[in-house]
């Protein structure tokens, strides 16, 4: 099964421990080293598909892409979860095409073969109808469940890998920014408010799960937007953390944060409210006086921080979004980026939040584009391959480990892009 590669990753990522942390340009352009990650990467690890109010219903359904795998989660009578490979047990046709919708059963549109909710197999057409199948005929019980189907606090993940970790120990630190971002609702529950933005860039799709937790970058790529906001911004935009401040305390803000590198691949940025009392007498001070007294202080400061977030390989949590980024070929990738609402909380800051992003992200945002930009000119830089490497090491001789296998960085330190290709090495290393 499947063709060998003759790819060492350590060839392509090459620590010395707090002093150099260099990554291969190959890693970026290869054609053979993107056909491999579509195995070992993102076959091994939990890979997020969804979220549970995206599927409200029995029969609600939505399709994703493990790698290359197309997979079809669908919400069963009872009310749980399957996820299938999205083929049918005759001759291969996706069962569905849309991203996502509702049906009562899962019916073929090539033969007419019909699953129930659950995957089994209801009804080969014409079955028994002249030249049809004979008695010998071994009908298949039903589509080919993906092996491993997971959610922590309504976001759903699937495996393609049968002895994968439980999820809750692959995100590991994690689920305290998972926790923190969840919490701000006051139920402690979000809801996925619309269907996605989604674009397209010209490069390939490390660049995005690098980019997301990028503290670094922000003040340089987003300098345009740093000034605006400087001068428009109002307490939605990112959670406060900027209202009415100048560009100088913008910049010294963001460097009271940590970033940190997770076990693996995962990463995160963190900064903390600049202003919590404010919060709290603030326009939505209702909402935040209600977190305060529900958690505790030192709860309610990380509840009210702002985060960015990488859960490898794939998602991200920044700003009141989920984003998704599916690989297409070795230099193409599409994002998908989810607003979420967080339930129980006020109708404006909802809109608010919904305001604030639409600022930075978007066709016609201040934001993303600077970073599409950004990634179209790393993949046109990158064909300058007499170049051989990338260099990661920032903030490498202060991080420092931590018991789980993280390292806690300091705001700027690259260690969240690390954790990445510390884990994407070792993945790439083991054989299939
Ligand atoms: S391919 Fe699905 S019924 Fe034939
Ligand atoms: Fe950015």
């Amino acid at each position: 099964m499947g063709r060998t590669y003759d790819i060492d990753p350590d060839d392509y990522v090459r620590e010395k421990p707090g002093r150099q942390f260099l990554v291969r340009t190959e890693a970026y352009t290869d054609r053979d080293v993107f056909d491999l990650e579509m195995r070992r990467v993102f076959e091994r690890t939990w890979v997020y598909v969804g979220h549970e109010t995206e599927l409200p219903s029995a029969g609600s359904f939505k399709t994703a892409q493990v790698g290359r795998q197309p997979i079809v989660v669908v919400r069963g009578k009872e009310g749980e979860l399957h996820a299938f490979f999205n083929r049918c047990v005759h001759r291969g046709a996706a069962l569905l095409r849309e991203a996502a919708g509702c049906v009562q059963e899962l019916r073929c549109p090539y033969h007419g073969w019909v699953f129930d909710l659950s995957g089994k197999t209801r009804l080969v057409s014409e079955r028994n109808d002249p030249g049809g199948y004979g008695p010998d005929f071994e009908q298949p019980e039903g589509l080919e469940p993906v092996p491993r189907l997971g959610s922590y606090r309504g976001l759903v993940f699937v495996s393609l890998d049968p002895d994968i970790v439980p999820l809750e120990t692959y995100l590991g630190s994690m689920k305290h920014i998972i926790d923190a971002k969840l919490d701000l609702s006051p139920t402690g529950r979000i809801a996925i408010a619309s269907t996605p933005y989604v674009c397209r860039y010209p490069g390939n799709w490390k660049l995005q799960a690098e980019n997301i937790v990028d503290a670094y970058h922000f003040m340089h790529t987003h300098g345009a937007f740093v000034k605006l906001q400087a001068k428009f911004g109002d307490s939605t935009g990112d959670f406060g953390v900027h209202k009415g401040r100048s560009t100088r305390e913008m910049r010294e803000q963001r460097f009271r944060g940590t970033t940190r590198s997770c076990r693996y691949g995962h990463g995160f940025a963190q900064v903390p409210a600049a202003d919590t009392d404010g919060l709290l007498d603030g326009e939505f001070g209702d909402l935040y006086r209600g977190l305060h007294a529900q958690h505790g202080q030192e709860a309610f400061e990380r509840i009210a921080a702002k985060a960015t977030s990488t859960v490898f390989p794939s998602m991200g949590m920044i700003h009141q979004q989920i984003r998704v980024w599916r690989p297409i070929s070795v230099d193409e990738t599409e994002v998908l980026i989810y607003p979420y609402e967080l339930e129980g909380a006020p109708d404006a800051f909802n809109a608010g939040m919904l305001r604030s992003q639409e600022r930075f992200y978007g066709p016609s945002g201040f934001g993303m584009v600077d970073d599409t930009e950004i990634f179209a000119r790393v993949s046109q830089g990158l064909r300058a391959d007499r170049v051989e490497w990338l260099l990661f090491d920032r903030g490498m001789d202060t991080d420092e480990q931590t018991g789980e296998g993280d390292y806690r960085g300091l705001p700027s330190s690259e260690a969240p892009q690390r954790a990445l290709w510390r884990e994407w090495r070792r993945l790439m290393g083991q054989g299939a």
